[in-house]
């Protein structure tokens, strides 16, 4: 009696087991929400933004991607249910996977420019922060105000791709307009001297003031469309619905100022300002 009552708990725990093997399967192949890969979110991202993303390195010297854009896109995987699979590159190149369809989302700090809208899609705003034209602090002089910075005399740095790019052409028509493929490019070149202004998002002057003091923020720089969204596949409309569903729940629940506030206390440490293939 013992033996077959044995031979029935096994032979149930093999159902089940096959059960369970069975409903995922399923859940795999309903793809709720039409990913590239059923069950992976597929996200582009350009890790030389700190604070919204950039390589942190660790006691041990490994650098981890970390910042809050980063935080947020593991907490709207989490919500989804659906594993994270990150992919890094310059911030131009996560326009065009966005406008090729190659990726479910972008998420860089991206404005929410209407000129982008063709080939993307906008989730709701997550995180509000405005424009700044920043230098050094030994041509601060130069600088008193917006208007200063249009100047046949002086080269200015924006990223490829940008609406810091549109702003330096709508600002700084008249200076020397130099294209930078990184955020940490501007910075870099602002510090050898090489160019003598740039535009930036002001939250990322800020975090990159903490790690090379002799930046100096001249001014907000006005820009209409205000705050961050994350970048989503044309026309993915269940996607963007749970992305934003977990966006307002990331708000919500506290979460996010958490990120941000962890993501400013990283950025003040140590930053690998390249990506890691450039080691
Ligand atoms: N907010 C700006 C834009 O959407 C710049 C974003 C740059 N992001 C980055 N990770 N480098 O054009």
């Amino acid at each position: 009696m013992k033996k077959l009552f044995a031979l029935l708990l096994a032979v149930v725990m093999v159902l089940s087991l096959a059960a369970c093997g069975e409903k995922k399967d399923d859940t795999t192949v309903e793809n709720k929400y039409n990913t590239k890969t059923p069950g992976v979110l597929t996200v582009a991202t350009s890790p030389d933004y700190a604070p919204y993303e950039f390589y942190a390195i660790g006691e041990d010297g490994s650098a981890e991607l970390a910042g809050f854009d980063i935080a947020l896109i593991k907490y709207i995987a989490e919500y989804l249910d659906v594993e994270l699979e990150i992919i890094p590159m310059d911030f131009d190149g996560v326009l065009l996977e966005l406008a090729n369809g190659s990726v479910d989302l972008g998420v860089a700090g991206i404005s929410p420019d209407p000129d982008r809208a063709n080939s993307m899609d906008f989730s709701d705003i997550y995180y509000e922060g405005g424009q700044a034209f920043i230098t050094v602090e030994s041509k601060a002089d130069m600088f008193t105000d917006l208007a200063s910075a249009n100047n046949p005399d002086i080269s200015v740095g924006a990223q490829n791709g940008t609406i810091q790019m549109d702003l330096a052409q709508q600002y700084s028509a008249d200076a020397d307009i130099v294209t930078l493929t990184k955020a940490t490019d501007i910075i870099a070149e602002l510090v050898s001297g090489k160019l003598d202004g740039g535009y930036v998002e002001y939250d990322v002057a800020v975090a990159y003031k903490a790690n090379y003091p002799e930046l100096h923020i001249v001014c907000e720089v006005p820009y209409e469309v205000e705050g961050n969204a994350v970048g989503v596949k044309k026309g993915n409309e269940a996607l963007l619905a749970g992305v934003n569903e977990a966006i307002a729940a990331c708000i919500e629940d506290g979460s996010f100022s958490k990120f941000v506030a962890d993501a400013l206390e990283q950025a003040s440490g140590n930053i690998y300002e390249g990506l890691l293939e450039d080691k």
